[in-house]
């Protein structure tokens, strides 16, 4: 990896050397190379004890400390331990940590041809014109990444298989296993997406799921692929989605279309992760019926209690698609007996491309605040990871992979100001003023975002296909089920019981927050309700007087973060890094001001009460 940008680990210069192939022996090497940078008076011990799995203790008498764990525990908590003595936190005498989830993946959505499906930090690490292409010593630096805080499992590929991509699984299985071996001693195991129509391109005239030929084709695969890579985590499956195959075209349900992959894994130790983002993408936008947000919950909720035990549903935070803020998806709150887990999305497709700041501590926070934590068994992240000088594009969004890494290893270390302060401390070791500043600025950068963007919950105010700037009208006309239907009077959509209905696939408590106009947030107003602009909001502004604000706001924030980040003591390539991005951030912010505010006057020919200019 490019070797100005050590992200959280800069103690840490030596790369992992080839021949470690142990968990246990790549955390001495880290530890022997780290402790004389942070922590001269302190030696370590590591004792293996391979019950405890990925579970550690740290036990501490004076600088004498012990590391005691499974090969992949010793590797966590070495991490832990250097993480500490790194932010100069005090360590209790004795700790055990213990993952809350089982899979903490990763989802890359790389194409062979080396392109990223929503990747805004350069080319894939992986793969470059239509085969593997890749530095080992980087992917050996993004496993280390990915142990510090606890990930285990990369999906390597697109969820949409482009061609060649199908053959990870078939002709680049010697491949697949060399990369397999990269990140192994890090306790990382490879998952692969792959094609459910993938029988087809061998002769077989079908992928229905019920067909024994198409089972055998999958039996026997499994068998190569694990013969290859014993150790593959599973596969990856995006199945009638947005033009993808899968069991529908066999009028095959997903538990009957899942439970075939399943089997074929399962002699083999593997997993099958299903995800969940079905809906009809061909909507007609004067249907005023169908309610895409609607539509996992219909598709699996009645399936719950049918899927096999190695099957996971992989369901995205919210119900739409990784949007600036949504309510928790309602199909993770009613499947009981079903593996689910959650989807996240650190790269930043809706919310400023890794150009605008933009950390989601605050929207884990409040999902997992909904959703109790043992709802769910796994975590899995789209990555903002590739092959630009900086990985994560943005220095700063750095912070959301390694707050995901910590938050799904256990929700009880999201406290987004916890992260973000460990975070800054970490990569920056910046005087205690300037660490407050560089905290505060993530911490208010979600909701800054927000406020510049489209208002209050509505969504999709964004520029169709790119997905970065406004255009207020873009999806209204579209078939991708993304309205908000703003007319001369009014804008939002009732989503209650009176309208679509679909806060009613909400449990009682959560129906009824969003259904009674007193208690649904201000911030999902217009999700759940159609309003009027004279709509007065708690606060005794008119909607539209709030639309208006939001945006002045939001882009005051920005002026103020620029001179803000001016000041900070970062080192030259990050902060080069940061002044351009936040310097298209503010450009890209006033024209979301002005196209949206002028957008809401246009219709409804309300003057700004503050007298600021509205464009006709
Ligand atoms: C979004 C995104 C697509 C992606 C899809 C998915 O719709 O725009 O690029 O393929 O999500 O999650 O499958």
């Amino acid at each position: 990896m490019h070797h100005h940008f050590r992200y959280w680990l800069p103690f840490l210069p030596e790369g992992v050397p080839a021949e470690l192939t142990t968990p246990a022996e790549v955390a001495r090497f880290e530890l022997a190379q780290a402790l004389p940078r942070i922590a001269p008076e302190v030696t370590v011990d590591i004792i293996l004890d391979e019950a405890m799995d990925e579970a550690f203790r740290i036990q501490r008498a004076d600088d004498a400390v012990i590391i005691t764990g499974g090969q992949r525990g010793v590797l966590y908590g070495a991490y832990r331990l250097m993480m500490n003595l790194a932010a100069g936190e005090k360590l209790p005498r004795s700790h055990f940590q213990q993952p809350r989830y089982a899979l903490r993946m990763v989802n890359n959505w790389d194409n062979a041809d080396g392109d990223i499906e929503r990747g805004y930090s350069g080319r894939s690490l992986m793969f470059e014109g239509g085969r593997f292409d890749y530095d080992p010593v980087c992917l050996c630096d993004l496993a280390r990444l990915m142990a510090s805080v606890g990930l285990n499992v990369l999906c390597i590929n697109n969820v949409n298989v482009r061609n060649p991509a199908h053959r990870l699984i078939e002709d680049w299985l010697p491949e697949l296993a060399e990369v397999a071996a990269i990140f192994r001693p890090f306790g990382v195991k490879l998952m692969v997406s792959i094609d459910y129509a993938q029988p087809m391109r061998h002769g077989i005239d079908t992928a229905d799921p019920l067909d024994e030929r198409v089972q055998t084709w999958w039996n026997e695969q499994c068998r190569v692929v694990y013969a290859a890579i014993p150790d593959l985590a599973g596969f990856l499956v995006k199945a009638d989605s947005e033009h993808r195959p899968g069991p529908f075209t066999y009028g095959r349900n997903h538990a009957e279309g899942a439970n075939m992959l399943a089997r074929a894994l399962q002699p083999h130790g593997g997993k099958l992760v299903w995800r969940c983002f079905v809906y009809n993408c061909q909507q007609d936008w004067r249907d005023q019926v169908t309610d895409r947000p609607m539509a996992a919950y219909q598709h699996y909720v009645y399936l719950d209690g049918q899927f096999d035990d190695n099957v996971i549903l992989q369901v995205k935070n919210g119900p739409f698609d990784f949007q600036v803020r949504e309510p928790v998806s309602p199909t993770l709150l009613a499947m009981p007996k079903t593996n689910l887990a959650i989807e996240w999305q650190l790269a930043q497709e809706y919310t400023g491309h890794q150009i605008d700041i933009y950390a989601m501590m605050g929207m884990w926070q409040e999902v997992m605040a909904d959703l109790g934590s043992d709802r769910i068994m796994a975590m899995a992240a789209v990555s903002n990871l590739g092959r630009d000088a900086c990985i994560f594009g943005h220095p700063f969004a750095a912070v959301n992979m390694f707050g995901y890494g910590l938050l799904s290893w256990h929700p009880e270390f999201a406290d987004p100001e916890g992260i973000a302060r460990l975070w800054a401390k970490l990569t920056y070791g910046l005087e205690q003023a300037d660490e407050d500043a560089l905290v505060q600025i993530l911490l208010e950068s979600r909701s800054a975002y927000e406020k510049y963007t489209a208002p209050l919950g509505v969504c999709w105010m964004v520029t169709p296909h790119t997905h970065y700037g406004p255009s207020p009208d873009g999806y209204e006309y579209q078939t991708w089920g993304t309205y908000h239907r703003a007319s001369r009077d009014a804008v939002g959509i009732d989503r209650t019981a009176s309208g679509t209905g679909y806060a009613e696939q909400y449990p009682s408590e959560l129906r009824n927050r969003y259904s009674s106009l007193e208690t649904c947030p201000d911030n999902l107003l217009l999700w759940f309700h159609r309003l009027r602009y004279d709509y007065v909001m708690r606060d005794g502004r008119t909607l539209i007087q709030r639309i208006y604000d939001d945006h002045f706001e939001g882009c005051e924030w920005v002026e103020a973060a620029e001179q803000k980040l001016a000041a900070l003591p970062l080192p030259e390539a990050d902060k080069a890094l940061v002044m351009e991005r936040i310097s298209r951030q503010k450009k890209n912010a006033r024209e979301w001001r002005d196209v949206i505010n002028s957008f809401f006057y246009r219709f409804s020919g309300v003057e700004d009460a503050k007298g600021r200019k509205l464009y006709l």
